[in-house]
């Protein structure tokens, strides 16, 4: 009865690892998942966070369940870390934050509690955006439409056509904002931007939905990272928004993040909560634990805080110098004149080489290189020692 069932593709992000995985070649050099990997293109787990892992060890916790919506101490700090503890929502208690499977998971949440509570509501997304938002929207049943965001002409953000698609979308509409560094073009709008686009939002009565799994590698501050959302939610706006850890403390495997949804009342906090929870429980019934622990016990003591912070600052500047050594290797190498200023543009993990599928196919087969069909490469596996081999493959791949 299984034979009728069809071989799926590939994922587009996680498969590249896969195929990685499969290549035997010597100069291999995966630049497809938005992991972070050491100089010697190792992964990296936190220092803090080992420090946080034998604390938990010593106090010998317990395994038993967790709440549906998750470690208390958890949904405590993640919401401080987010909107600022000192935030009037969080005194008002006004935000409903519930633990999710890292920014999947919770991403999938407020999808259900669309799907259930704005029947036939729409979600924009930006065009491109992270390969799974359309799969999770999709599963979820929630109908979603694109608005411009990227010009391949400037390299840049096409910020008149972002605003007239959000301004043509049905009124109340979701608009799935990339809080920071955005994924896959590391094209943010600036603070001039971000307060026209919120103006538009709050015209149309629509509701911003942000993604935010890059909180501190953008700018490597934690507060300017969330300055977003921030500005969005002092305008008094509901706002719904999904966090990540595994980037910013490389708790990739842990699953831990969060869905914080900002209500005008308390209450409307505690019902959509509610109904958050109900989603879950069906769903996975219950979070997993030991990744919340972590993150409370970083976040919620002062100098775990203060090292990690240096520590994610470390790894920012680890990205930042790559790019710069890309750049410099690119300009260097290319005769052909081409402007490649647009990689020091680009922020955060990634940046999108504007490589077409024929050439992003020739930096695999060819250079031994793995990377998203969609051009994006992550810099966040990349090595100064690579920049030259890389900057040879990408120029190859360009130019023929
Ligand atoms: C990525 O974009 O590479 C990451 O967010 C990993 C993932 O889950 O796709």
């Amino acid at each position: 009865r299984f034979e009728g069932i069809t071989m799926a593709p590939p994922d587009p992000i996680l498969g590249v690892s896969e195929a990685f995985k499969a290549d035997n070649h010597e100069l291999k050099l995966n630049l497809g998942v938005g992991a972070y990997r050491t100089e010697e293109l190792e992964p990296y787990v936190l220092d803090v966070v080992k420090k946080a892992d034998k604390l938990l060890l010593e106090k010998g916790e317990n395994r038993e369940y967790l709440p549906i919506e998750g470690l208390a101490a958890f949904n405590k700090v993640t919401a401080d870390l987010l909107f600022g503890a000192d935030n009037p929502v969080i005194k008002q208690q006004r935000v409903a934050t519930v633990q999710g499977l890292s920014g999947t998971g919770s991403l999938r949440l407020a999808a259900a509690l669309i799907e259930r509570y704005f029947p036939g509501g729409e979600v924009l997304i930006s065009s491109p955006t992270w390969g799974n938002h359309k799969n999770i929207f999709n599963d979820a049943k929630v109908p979603w439409s694109e608005y411009r965001y990227y010009d391949p002409k400037t390299v840049g953000l096409d910020f008149e056509g972002m605003m007239a698609d959000i301004k043509a979308a049905p009124e109340g509409s979701f608009i799935l904002l990339h809080g920071c560094a955005h994924n896959p073009t590391g094209i943010d709008p600036t603070p001039e931007q971000w307060e026209i686009i919120a103006d538009v939002i709050q015209e149309k009565n629509h509701i911003p939905f942000f993604d935010i799994a890059y909180q501190g590698f953008a700018s490597g501050s934690l507060g300017a990272d969330a300055a977003s959302v921030r500005m969005f939610v002092a305008r008094g706006m509901e706002v719904i928004a999904a966090q990540s850890y595994s980037k910013n403390l490389g708790l990739y495997a842990e699953r831990i993040g969060a869905i914080n949804v900002v209500c005008s009342s308390p209450d409307a906090a505690a019902r959509v909560k509610s109904q958050l929870k109900r989603i879950a429980r069906p769903m996975y019934s219950n979070p997993p634990v030991h990744g919340a622990r972590i993150v409370a016990n970083i976040v919620g003591d002062a100098a775990l805080f203060k090292e990690w912070n240096a520590e994610m600052e470390m790894m920012a500047g680890r990205i930042k110098n790559v790019r710069d050594k890309l750049f410099d290797s690119l300009s260097s190498e290319d005769k052909s004149g081409k402007d490649w200023s647009f990689v020091l543009k680009q922020i955060g993990m990634f940046s999108f080489t504007g490589l077409n599928k024929a050439q992003c196919d020739n930096m695999t087969t060819k250079w031994h290189i793995y990377m998203t069909k969609d051009g994006r490469i992550s810099l966040a596996g990349l090595s100064l020692a690579k920049c030259e081999y890389l900057a040879d493959a990408i120029i190859d791949s360009y130019h023929n």
